[in-house]
Parts: structure tokens; C-alpha cells; sequence
């Protein structure tokens, strides 16, 4: 076989750029968890300085910058030893309420990448692995790796795009968020709409938990409530909109949810099904965004669906016919693509 030099250096580029990244992760949470990159935001600092601001130690620190300077993280000025955040990176690396928060996609990254050993078994078994079995890091950074995005456009866009729907949360309505997490839509919707009353749910116990020490404190009373709960047998209704924020494609039996959802609709009520973006191919996937899904799915999207009764996976990157179908056969008889962002699509269903 005859091997081109010059594709395989361009490859041997590509996995060290990768290698440096995947190590590179490690760094971007350490110094989200430290606050070194907020506080490096404050000023350009050298080491020793950044160090005592945050009560870390030096050497590790100085390694930690040089580091974060080769990587782009943070820039280096050889003049002065001084490190320091552009605004650029500043407001990506330190805001976690802001429209672009990187260090929680890491968090998330790397706790779904403590379960290599069960995710390389279940290769071989076909079993699944249940959200609930995974890291707490994958917990903590899937709120503050999809909040960003939700801060950024439920409210002021992805709502709006719904056929009257914005008009009936500001007079007053009922919302269920199935598989809401750590609640981080279900709150960013109930300080939108001050009367409507909203019923966050999610098969997760731990996820339930959080999600209501998130709401305590913000003056919500009891319009908001979140209950464990599966989405094929969630409570209430009858409901005018009931959402599912990149939750429908992590379930086993995703066509008994979209029947459960039908089901605690009002006949005008509206489902609201936010999945990751994705073309209609796979072909269409395969670049930056499809990589980050695909991984991403194969860790906890395809091992989750696989755990629970009905054991269909969708995926992340299902894209938009497999869901129209789903909503087809689950009895909604008017499906429509209402929103898109670079990283996720919003569909709207009506009975
Ligand atoms: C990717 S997370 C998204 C969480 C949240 N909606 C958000 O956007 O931050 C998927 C969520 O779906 C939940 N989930 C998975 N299968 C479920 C099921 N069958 N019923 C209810 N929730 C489920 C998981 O526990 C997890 O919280």
C-alpha cells in the first residue's frame, strides 16, 4: 500500500490539534472551578500574581497559563511575563448566565468521559447506561452547557415563533418541561411569564432535586414545581404548551412520550420539541457540530435511549423527518420547523 506523505502528515497534525484539545479540557474546567479565568479577566497578571489572587499554587498556575497561551485560551505578552483575557475570550470563559459559556460544555465533556470504561462495554454488550448513572459533572455541565443557548433565545425568539403561543403565557397558562434537567429552561421561562404556572419533570431524581434548589430564592412561588417523573407518565394537564428541551431523543420509547404529551394537551395546546440541529443525512453531519453531537451521543444520547423500556434510540443527530414522523404517529396533525440556531432546531406540533 502506498502511503502519501504529505495526507498523512496533514492526519498526524489533525489527532495532535485533537490530542492537545482533549487535554486541553481538563485545564478549561480547572480553571472554571478556580475562577482563574475570571480573575485573570480583571487585569493581565503574571503567574505568581494570578496565584495569590486566587489562592492557588504557582508552578501550577505558570503551567496552566502557558498552556492556556498555546491553546488560545488566553494571551501571552513575552515583554512583561503577563498573562491576559481578550474581551473575546473573556466573555466566552467567564459568564456562565452569558449567551456563550465554553467551560460548561467541557464539564460536561469530561464528565461523560468518566464513563469510558462502561460506555467500552456496553459496546460489546449492547446495553445501555442511564443518565442516572453517569457523573454529576455530566448533570451540572449539560445546565450550564445548554443554558447559554436557551438565555440567549427561548424567550426572545424560539416562544415568539410559536404559533400564539407567547400571547397565552403572558395572560396565563400551563406549561409542562419533560425532561427539564436541572430545570435551567422551565426557570428561564417562568421569570419570562410572571402568570403562568410551569410543571418541570424528569425521570432523574437527582436532576428533579437540583432543579428545585435552582428555583428556591427566585421569587417564584408555586408556579413552578418539578416533579421525577418519566415522560411517558408525567402528571397534570390538561396543559396549552408542553416542551422538550434536547430530551425527546434520549428516551427509549420516544413515540410513548410524543403520545403522552398528545394526550396532556389541549386540543389548541402546542408541543415544543427542541433538538440538537442536524441535517438530513448523515453526510450532511459530518463536521465540527456533527462531531461534538455524534460524540456526545454515543457517550450518553444512544446508552440512555438503550437503557430504558422500548429500546429505540434516535440519537442526537436524528435530524428533522425521523421527529415529524414521530409526531405523525403520536397524533399531531400539524408538524412545522419554527426556529433554528447553529446548534439547535425547534419544532413546533399541534394536535
Ligand atoms: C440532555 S439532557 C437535557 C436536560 C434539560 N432539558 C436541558 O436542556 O438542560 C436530557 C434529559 O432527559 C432526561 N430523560 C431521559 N430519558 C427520560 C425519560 N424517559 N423521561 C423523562 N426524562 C428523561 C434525562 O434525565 C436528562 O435530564
Amino acid at each position: 500500500m502506498a502511503i502519501d506523505e504529505g495526507r498523512l502528515m496533514a492526519f498526524v497534525h489533525k489527532f495532535v490539534g485533537d490530542l492537545g484539545a482533549t487535554m486541553a479540557a481538563g485545564g478549561i474546567v480547572v480553571g472554571d472551578r478556580l475562577g482563574l479565568y475570571r480573575a485573570l479577566a480583571e487585569r493581565p497578571m503574571r503567574p505568581q500574581e494570578l496565584a495569590e489572587r486566587t489562592g492557588t499554587a504557582a508552578r501550577y498556575v505558570e503551567e496552566w497559563l502557558r498552556g492556556q497561551a498555546a491553546g488560545g485560551y488566553v494571551e501571552y505578552d513575552e515583554a512583561t511575563g503577563a498573562y491576559a483575557l481578550t474581551e473575546e475570550q473573556a466573555f466566552a470563559l467567564t459568564n456562565p448566565n452569558g449567551p456563550i459559556f465554553a467551560p460548561g460544555a467541557f464539564q460536561l465533556a469530561i464528565g461523560a468521559l468518566r464513563a469510558e470504561p462502561q460506555i467500552t462495554q456496553a459496546f460489546l454488550t449492547g446495553d445501555g447506561l442511564g443518565w442516572h448513572e453517569h457523573d454529576s459533572d455530566v448533570f451540572a455541565g449539560c445546565e450550564r452547557f445548554f443554558r447559554p443557548g436557551y438565555s440567549a433565545s427561548l424567550t426572545s425568539s424560539w416562544l415568539p415563533a410559536l404559533d400564539g403561543v407567547e400571547a397565552k403565557l403572558r395572560t396565563g397558562a400551563q406549561v409542562a418541561d419533560v425532561g427539564c434537567g436541572h430545570g435551567a429552561s422551565t426557570i428561564l421561562m417562568a421569570q419570562a411569564f410572571p402568570s403562568t404556572t410551569f410543571v418541570g419533570s424528569d425521570y432523574h431524581a437527582g436532576s428533579v432535586e437540583q432543579a428545585t434548589k435552582r428555583a428556591e430564592g427566585l421569587s417564584l412561588g408555586d408556579r413552578v414545581s418539578f416533579h421525577t417523573a418519566a415522560a411517558q407518565s408525567f402528571n397534570g394537564g390538561p396543559y396549552d404548551l408542553v416542551t422538550m428541551f434536547d430530551s425527546l431523543h434520549d428516551m427509549g420509547d420516544p413515540l410513548g412520550a410524543a403520545r403522552h404529551v398528545r394526550s396532556s394537551l389541549r386540543d389548541d395546546g402546542t408541543s415544543m420539541i427542541v433538538e440538537p440541529a442536524a441535517g438530513a443525512t448523515v453526510g450532511d453531519n459530518l463536521n465540527p457540530i456533527g462531531r461534538v453531537y455524534y460524540a456526545f451521543s454515543a457517550f450518553l444520547c444512544v446508552p440512555n435511549a438503550l437503557s430504558q423500556a422500548g429500546g429505540y434510540s434516535l440519537g442526537a443527530q436524528a435530524g428533522e423527518e425521523p421527529i415529524r414522523r414521530l409526531a405523525a404517529d403520536a397524533g399531531f396533525s400539524r408538524f412545522r420547523r419554527a426556529a433554528e440556531t447553529p446548534f439547535n432546531i425547534v419544532y413546533e406540533a399541534r394536535p
